[in-house]
């Protein structure tokens, strides 16, 4: 068998890191598009796909609907840890996740859902 020339192993090589690219980079961005899936699949029937909150829902749970609204300050202003912490434990109403979700995919759908918060959070007008 005859021997790869050393003038074709530094294009070889090159053309090879290209295909690690994508697993290193995108480790973290990728987690969007998963925690969209979750957060769609998982807590939209509740809290609405733009995670202000689902009106016929907070009737059939009988709580006021602002509880639901996930882009109001009380919950915008809580941590990651927070937030993934009643994700996973549940709080009264709130389903707990950490038997149906990862804490991969916990922290998935939180970030997710933080992407959604920075977007959609009421600003006050002052
Ligand atoms: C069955 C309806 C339901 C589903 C499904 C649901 N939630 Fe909730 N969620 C609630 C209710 C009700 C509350 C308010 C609990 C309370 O009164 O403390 C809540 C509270 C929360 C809070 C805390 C808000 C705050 O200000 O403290 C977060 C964060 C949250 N949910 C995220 C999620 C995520 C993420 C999912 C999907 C993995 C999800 N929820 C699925 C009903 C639901």
């Amino acid at each position: 068998m005859k021997r790869l020339s050393p003038d074709l192993w530094v294009p070889f090589l090159f053309i090879l890191s290209l295909y690690f690219i994508p697993a290193i980079s995108t480790a973290t961005s990728r987690d969007i598009p998963k925690g969209q899936m979750i957060f769609e699949q998982r807590c939209a029937a509740c809290h609405g796909f733009n995670a202000k909150g689902s009106y016929p829902m907070s009737k059939t749970l009988k709580v006021d609907p602002l509880v639901l609204d996930l882009t109001k300050p009380g919950t915008t202003h809580r941590s990651m840890v927070e937030l993934q912490a009643v994700v996973s434990n549940g709080h009264y109403k709130m389903p707990k996740h950490r038997e149906a979700l990862t804490p991969r995919q916990i922290r998935a759908v939180v970030k997710y859902l933080r992407s959604l918060q920075t977007s959609l959070a009421y600003r006050s007008p002052r």
